[in-house]
């Protein structure tokens, strides 16, 4: 049955794969989300019952999430919402549905305040956006639209993208846009196509233009931040804030801006953001050591030494699943490739939890510069990988059912 992706698929990968120097093992989505149900089964039996607080991480031998109170503040709120949709959506349980349902509304108190920072877009989209994308409940869409007019307030026309932390103009010197922002225009973009304002549009678009124009190098990394004049627009600099240094390549900055680019490029069909994509997905995998998990910045001197970040493997494991569906044939078949290489060896014994803690995957890295969650299970690094299964999964049934077709 699963004759395309079981048989045909590695061979080809082989093929393409063969300057590798390590052997390579093939993701069985099925067996993988299959596992990650077991432990999000687990994991909600350990969770402490006060509902106004949400995993964030699992640190230092412990065994169970440490949790954060939810709010605007703590940015990571909407990701355990969007890992029980993900794990509902494979597994049809009932029981896992009205834990998600109850993990959303959680959240409730966010909508209903001023925007606190551009992270608006990854509270809502993760949770709200999955809860509406499975259940078509229209309360959903309703609190994404309202959300995503709050994130667009912090548009500046002057500049042409949405500042990203109003908390540290003074800090940075102007208007502050990170990479990461450009995982909120997905945000944006959904509600200007589901009831809300058509501006929303405009301003996705304006801000992925500029930050292409500003905030990557010739080879196509990024800065983690970019700094403008507010007034003027004009481009002050770019630096770091979680990176190793100004120059370097952050590993989860460069993974937001493939994740990002090939979201622009799905809802504008602007070929401009087709090849972007493609250019900072490129100067990544280049870099990539050979069991495809970056370490946590690629320039740190200390090189394999260094802590690995599995939460961008699975953020770039996701993108490159759907980038692949839009590349020309030669890419198409190094990020399908590369895709499943990720996500073979997130699942090997190297990286994932197993009976380790209630996560799925170990060894991520949070805020090096900070001396914060430093080889960490994070909560949306399993966010991530579910979602990237989830993505395998459904190109897999779909290779399926043509390859049946055929015959
Ligand atoms: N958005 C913050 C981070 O990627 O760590």
């Amino acid at each position: 049955m699963k004759l395309f992706n079981k048989v045909l698929l590695p061979a080809i990968a082989l093929c393409i794969g063969g300057c590798s120097s390590v052997a390579k093992s093939w993701p069985d989505a099925e067996s993988d989300l299959s596992y990650c149900h077991e432990k999000v089964r687990a994991a909600l039996t350990h969770l402490p019952s006060d509902t106004t607080v949400m995993p964030r991480n699992i640190q230092g031998g412990e065994k169970t999430w440490a949790c954060r109170p939810v709010s605007a503040e703590e940015w990571c709120s909407g990701f355990w919402p969007g890992v029980l949709w993900y794990d509902y959506e494979y597994s049809g349980d009932p029981a896992i549905r009205a834990a998600a349902e109850e993990a959303t509304r959680r959240l409730q108190p966010i909508l209903e305040q001023p925007v606190f920072d551009h992270d608006l877009g990854f509270l809502i989209y993760c949770s709200y956006g999955n809860a509406y994308r499975l259940t078509g409940d229209d309360a959903y869409r309703v609190a994404i639209v309202n959300a995503a007019d709050s994130l667009a307030t912090l548009f500046n026309p002057a500049v042409g993208t949405i500042l990203s932390w109003p908390r540290h103009v003074k800090d940075f010197g102007g208007h502050n846009t990170i990479m990461d922002t450009m995982i909120n225009l997905e945000m944006l973009f959904f509600a200007a196509k589901n009831g809300g304002n058509p501006y929303c549009y405009d301003i996705a678009v304006s801000h992925a233009e500029t930050t292409m124009r500003h905030h990557f190098r010739p080879d196509g990394s990024c800065y983690h931040v970019a700094v403008y004049d507010p007034a003027t627009g004009e481009f002050m600099r770019g630096c770091t804030h979680q990176g190793y240094a100004d120059s370097s390549m952050w590993a989860r900055g460069q993974a937001w801006a493939i994740y990002g680019y090939t979201v622009v490029y799905r809802e504008t069909h602007d070929p401009r953001f087709l090849d972007f994509a493609c250019k900072v997905a490129d100067v990544y995998l280049d870099r990539l050591p050979a069991d495809m998990i970056p370490i946590w910045d690629f320039d740190d001197p200390r090189g394999l030494e260094a802590p690995r970040d599995a939460s961008a493997a699975a953020v770039v494991a996701s993108a490159l699943l759907e980038l692949e569906g839009y590349a020309d044939s030669t890419r198409a078949a190094r990020y399908s490739t590369a895709a499943r290489e990720m996500l073979a060896s997130l699942a090997s014994d190297a990286y994932r939890s197993g009976d380790t803690n209630d996560s799925f995957l170990l060894h991520s890295t949070g805020h090096h510069p900070a001396g914060s969650e430093i080889d960490a299970s994070i909560v949306y690094a399993d966010y991530y990988y579910i979602e990237a299964l989830n993505r395998l999964r459904s190109i897999n049934n779909k290779s399926d059912k043509e390859l049946l077709a055929r015959h």
